[in-house]
């Protein structure tokens, strides 16, 4: 048995929000690595990124068009864009400052290798390649962001191209039950501690899954891994990988 202590680090982790509402805290910046010249991502979501690529042989069908980026590159985008584009593209499809998944490293946005390549909404369609991406990239822990029945709740247009590293099991679990990361994070609150988690098998993998906003201490199977993460609002959310019996 080991300890596992729960310290209250709401704005750091794979599962923060960050939307208007919940911007994101840059002194939680997470180290990266670099995808190709120009872009670079968090480090775990550019190891599954790559390794995602790699299992439907894409690294060359698919390219990565955009990766992290500074709170001033998402300003000069914003800007950019309101001078190209106007105001009511710009607030559909261009985060406001501050407020960018791309500004936390967890997010990436794909396109299809081309000759011009839009850089605000990159053609990646739902075929091809890029429906195989589409079909095992929960399996990687991205989830597609910005779906076409979630935009009054993400308050962003329609966007094929743009995935969100959340981990495993999130993305399946939001897969399944059709959540977006708004929604996850509300139905996770009723899961409130040890004693009242969420028990989801995934394949020959078991994971239960509780919240809570206290720091908390608890003893656990040697064996068992933990994952804990911030939700950018109030609370931790905290992760255990145990087997498929056990859920
Ligand atoms: N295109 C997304 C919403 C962003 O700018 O973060
Ligand atoms: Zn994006």
């Amino acid at each position: 048995m080991r300890k596992v202590k729960v310290q209250r680090k709401i704005h750091e982790g794979h599962v923060i929000l960050v939307n208007p509402d919940y911007p994101f805290q840059h002194e939680h910046e997470e180290e990266v690595i670099q995808l190709s010249e120009n872009i670079s991502l968090a480090r775990t979501a550019g190891e599954k990124i790559q390794k995602s690529l790699e299992e439907i042989h894409g690294t060359t069908k698919i390219v990565y068009v955009s990766g992290k980026r500074s709170f001033q590159e998402q300003v000069d985008l914003y800007q950019d864009s309101l001078q190209e584009n106007g105001v009511e593209f710009t607030r559909k499809y261009v985060a406001k400052p501050g407020c960018s998944e791309h500004e936390t490293g967890l997010a990436i946005d794909l396109g299809i290798a081309k000759e011009d390549i839009d850089y605000i909404r990159p053609e990646f369609p739902y075929d091809g390649i890029a429906l195989e991406f589409r079909k095992i990239a929960s399996k990687y822990g991205f989830i597609l962001r910005y779906q076409k029945n979630k935009q009054d709740l993400t308050k962003i247009g329609f966007e094929p191209w743009h995935f969100r590293y959340v981990g495993k099991p999130h993305a399946k679990i939001m897969e399944e039950k059709g959540l977006c990361l708004e929604e996850y994070i509300g139905y996770l609150n009723q899961f409130d501690g040890l004693q009242n988690t969420l028990k989801v098998a995934d394949g020959e993998e078991g994971y239960e899954i509780f919240t809570t906003d206290q720091e908390i201490e608890f003893e656990i199977e040697d064996e068992i891994e933990v994952s804990i993460s911030g939700n950018n609002v109030d609370r931790m959310i905290v992760c255990l990988k145990t087997t498929k019996e056990l859920v």
